[in-house]
This record gives structure tokens, sequence and C-alpha cells, in this order.
């Protein structure tokens, strides 16, 4: 869960690839390195523990000469965040450097007999394996010596590699995401496409175990040894979502572009939304499956299809899908959620489920992801580039979804749309400078407390944890959300006198949610009503539209903006939480 990037061309590589890096760093950001093939015939590595801003100043990108480079930012797997366990990592003889992206699972063995061989490794990293293997073979020339490294490697890899006296980059992709750009000025191998998109919008795609040679004359890609032709497609998305513009954080941007990206997830292929309802009835047995904020979707979306549709749909992290492997055969039917379309739960899940025979449908935001390659049928969130940490404004398109294929299934496709259509101004709306600075205020009245609690029931419940799961990631405060009706079960044990306690209001449950704050309010808590309504038992209301069964996209959105507003008023990056990436490629 690293980002890489890789150019070839006219201009000088390490500006670009600095530029990239930063790009890339949502990805991770332990660590960054660059290696160029320096026009004096050499390679140049500079890399440091720290993230970019801290470390870029020291790699004095300025002073290296040459237009082939690779760069790195870490997210650290294998070894400790250290200077040495950076990457590019380099071969005995500094002459060949690397960055990898993924996991290489039999490095330890790899690495055994390298060492035996009388190689000597400077890092604790499984990556530094693929230098060394890559010289164990130069014998054969660089490129047949990558392609036997690579070959040896199991596990998942994106790789970059380049050598002193080569003029190209070599390249190849299994399970982990490597996008090309094709520039006029030079070609960029790269993690994602927001990356290069400042330079080139035309893109790529690879598929698993494409191995690449790119070079300043074009680009050629072998798979299974034989050369391919992948197609280049001229992509919409545009700089300037991948840029912060006026915003301070990129989380702002995100959550501020809802009410565009909520319409933008309603543009779907009919034709396709008809195919997967019929898929989904004549399904035995539907599965939601995804991680954090995409599972919280799912939940949402089992609800919203018993609601709605009146059709049962299991919702599954998964990362526990396979305790319900024994339950798919070739009439089940598996959404796979993921923005990023890279988590290794989902995948695994994916290839779980098509090696029963299911049927898979991805929902993906990221053109060019794994996901998009591995379903039988694909929708797309639309959302544009997701760079904040958090997942935002891809959250909210997720249940749109959900609630549009609940629609759709339930033979209302026109009045669903049209519904979540007539949200635009309300979301807009959440968004305001006055919903901010009245969130601003609760976060003032928050920042210092311990623990948050969060309570809803029906779609409010869900709302709950994803809620909770923004505030703690973001602000560090431990904050955890319990079905309504849960509480006297247990959790009304921790409320002392000014414990905080949101509650999600909705008019269908409305009488008992509030007997649920009730309880709380007569221990001590302090309670924060997110409702259309005021309430005597509210320290502290969030005015929200009633939407009913669209109240899941509506009230997320000023939990998003708190936990952001908390994160700012306790001195922390919001786009960069610790020890999180935005794509999970790990298990
Ligand atoms: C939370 C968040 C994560 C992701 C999770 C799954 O803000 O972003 O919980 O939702 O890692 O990621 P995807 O959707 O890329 O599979």
């Amino acid at each position: 869960m690293c980002g890489i990037i890789g150019y070839v061309g006219n201009r000088k590589a390490s500006t670009i690839l600095l530029k990239g890096l930063k790009n890339l760093e949502y990805r991770g950001y332990d660590s960054a390195g660059i290696a160029i093939k320096h026009t004096a015939g050499h390679t140049q590595v500079k890399k440091s523990a720290g993230k970019l801003e801290e470390i870029g100043q020291s790699f004095n990108s300025e002073s290296i000469e040459g237009n082939i480079g690779i760069a790195h930012t870490r997210w650290a797997t294998h070894g400790a965040v250290t200077d040495e366990n950076a990457h590019p990592h380099t071969d005995c003889e500094g002459k060949i450097a690397i960055v990898h992206n993924g996991i290489i699972d039999n490095y330890k063995e790899l690495k055994g007999r390298l060492i035996s061989k009388g190689h000597s490794f400077t890092s604790d990293t499984d990556s530094e394996v693929i230098a060394h293997l890559i010289e164990e073979n130069l014998g054969y020339g660089f490129e047949d010596a990558c392609m036997k490294a690579f070959s040896s490697l199991e596990g998942s890899y994106a790789i970059l590699a380049l050598k002193e006296d080569e003029d190209k980059i070599v390249g190849v992709r299994k399970d982990s995401p490597l996008v090309l750009g094709v520039a006029e000025h030079g070609i960029f191998l790269a993690s994602d496409i927001p990356s290069f998109l400042e330079w080139t919008n035309k893109v790529m795609y690879l598929s698993n175990y494409d191995f690449i040679i790119a070079e300043k004359g074009g680009i050629k890609v072998y798979n299974e040894g034989k050369e391919v032709l992948r197609q280049i497609d001229t992509i919409g998305w545009n700089i300037e979502e991948a840029k912060k513009g006026e915003f301070k954080h990129f989380m702002m941007k995100e959550m501020s572009e809802q009410a565009e990206t909520v319409m933008r997830a309603l543009l779907q292929d009919e034709n396709i939304v008809r195919d997967i309802v019929d898929e989904i009835n004549n399904a035995l047995g539907v599965f939601f499956v995804g991680c954090g904020s995409s599972y919280h979707a799912c939940l949402a979306g089992s609800y919203l299809f018993s609601r709605i549709a009146k059709v049962h749909v299991n919702s599954v992290l998964a990362s526990e899908f396979e305790n319900y492997e024994h339950f798919l055969t070739d009439r089940t039917l598996a959404f796979a959620v993921s923005q990023s379309g890279e988590t290794a739960d989902v995948l695994f899940a994916v290839r779980g489920a098509k090696s029963k025979g299911s049927k898979v449908v991805g929902i993906t935001n990221v053109l060019g992801s794994s996901l998009t390659m591995e379903g039988h049928a694909l929708i797309m969130m639309n959302s544009g580039p997701e760079i904040c940490v958090l997942s935002t404004k891809t959250y909210t398109s997720q249940v749109v979804l959900m609630t549009m294929l609940a629609y759709a299934v339930a033979g209302k496709y026109e009045e669903g749309l049209k519904k979540i259509g007539s949200l635009y101004l309300d979301i807009y709306n959440l968004t305001s400078r006055t919903m901010r600075d009245s969130l601003a205020k609760l976060a003032e009245i928050l920042r210092d407390k311990w623990d948050i609690y969060l309570i809803g029931r029906g779609l409010q419940y869900t709302t709950a944890l994803e809620a909770a799961l923004k505030i703690k990631e973001v602000s560090y405060i431990h904050a955890e959300a319990f079905a309504g009706g849960e509480l006297k079960h247990g959790p009304l044990a921790l409320i002392e006198d000014g414990t905080p306690c949101i509650v999600f209001v909705s008019a269908e449950n409305k009488s008992k949610i509030l007997s649920n704050a009730e309880e709380v309010k007569s221990r001590g808590g302090y309670i924060i009503g997110v409702s259309s309504e005021q309430d005597d038992l509210f320290d502290f209301w969030i005015k929200v539209p009633e939407a009913e069964e669209l109240n899941p996209i509506i009230q997320i959105i000023p939990m998003q903006v708190l936990a952001y507003e908390l994160a700012v008023l306790r001195g922390l990056d919001p786009d960069k939480p610790r020890n999180l990436a935005k794509s999970v490629t790990v298990i």
C-alpha cells in the first residue's frame, strides 16, 4: 500500500517525480525516495523516512540531471520506518534501482538464496530482493533479467526498475495497481492516474502479469511472453479535481463536492442497471461485501434493499467473507464494494466467490483498478479522484448506488433517480459556511473529550457506525456507535457526567431513539441531536432535513464535517491520519 511513479521522456525526471509523489502521498507517508538514471551514467538514489514535505527539500532534486527516474512513497509493511527501508532499493553495485508496491510473500526464501550467492542486503524489506534478483540474472540482459526476476516472485506487486546504462524503465503488475500515462513529452508509469494528471489524461490500463518496457520511443507490453496491444483511453478527470484549489485540505474539498458527486453517481447506463436487477432477481443469495466505510455502505444497502425492494441481502465484511463460502454457488451474486478497487480483502473475497462459480458485480471509483477487471459487471461511482485518506464523497456515492439499485429492483428506478436527484440543494447546504461554523463550535465543545458515543436505529444505525469511524480515524478520539436498542444491554455503563452522545433521529423512529437519548441524558450524558426538529433533550442540535430512506445520504455529511473540524482543532492533518493509507493492499 505504497505509491510508485516512473517517468521516461524529455523533461527533468526529478522535478516531475517529486510532484507526482506529492499526489501519491495519500497511499503512504512513512518515507519517500527517488532514483534517477543520471546523465553522467550512474544511478542516483535519494531517500529518507518522513513525510515528503519534511524531506523533499533535502533531496535537492534540481541537482539531479536525468530524464529517466522512478519514485516511491511508503506505507510500511515489512521493516520499520527508517531511511534504509525507504525505497528505491538497489542491487549490490548500486546500478539497478527498483520501487515496489505490494507484498512479496516468498521474500525470505529468495533472500536466503541470494545471500548464499553472495548478495548483501541493506534493508529489512521484502522489496529489496527484487533488485538483487535482477542483478543475479543480468547475464541475460536487463529486460530478460527483470522478466526472470519477476517470474520468481509470489505475492502482489507493481514494480518499476531502471539501470544506470539503460534508457528505459521496466515494469510489471500483478494484483497491485499500475497504469500508464502517455504525454507528448514522455511516459508515466504509476499507481494511479491523478499522480500524472497534470501532464496527461491519456491512460493505458494494464492487466495482471503485464510486463512493460517504457522508452522515450514508445511502450511495449508483454503478457505470457507475447507482445500485447493495450488501448490508450482519454479520461474525463481533470487536474482541478485532483488539486486542493482554494481549500486547505482535500477532505474539505471532497466533502464540499458531494452535491455534485451524488448526482454523478446516478449517471449510470440504464441497460447495465437493468441487467444487474435481473441478476439480483434470479440470484439465490445476494451479498454486499466491503471493508471500513464501504462495509457501512453495504450495511446501509442491506437495510435499503429490505425496506425499498423487499429483497434480502447479506452484508458482510470482506475480511470475514470466507466464513460464508459454504453458502456460495453458481446462483449467488456478490457485490464487491470498494472505492479504491484495490482493497486486498475485497479482492480476496471476489476470487473466493468466483471460485465457487458465483457472479460478482464490482462497485468502485478508480478506473483501471483491479476490481474493474475482476468482476462480471461493473458500476463506477463517478466521484472523481478522492485524495484524502478518508472516504467522504465516495461513501455517499456508494450509498446512493445502493439506494438506486434498491429502487430499480423494486421496479421504481425512475422514482429513485428523481428522489435522490432532489437532494442536491440539501446536500449543498450541509457543507455551507453556516453549517461548518456551527459544527466548528460543536468541535470546540468536543475537542478534549476521550470518548464520543453515537446511537441510531435502522438506517440511522448504519450512519452512526460510519460517523464513529470518521471521527475516530481523523481526530483520534475514541468514537463508538451502538444501535439505540442495545444501549441498555451494556453500553449505558459507559455514560457519566458530560459524556457526549450523538443521536441520529428520523421521523420513523423518533420516539424510540429519543427515549434512548433520554436514558443517556438521565445519566449525565451530553446529547447532540442530528434531526430535522429541535427537542428539549438536545444540548446541541444539528439540523438536517428529514429524508426518510435517503437519510443515510444526508445525515452523514455534517458528521464528516464535524470529524474534519475536530482534526483541525486538535492540530492534525485530516488528509493523512496516522497509520492509515488510502488503498489497503495487504490482508
Ligand atoms: C474510512 C476509509 C476506510 C475504507 C476501507 C475500504 O474513511 O476510507 O475505512 O473505507 O479501507 O476501502 P475501499 O473502499 O477502497 O475498499
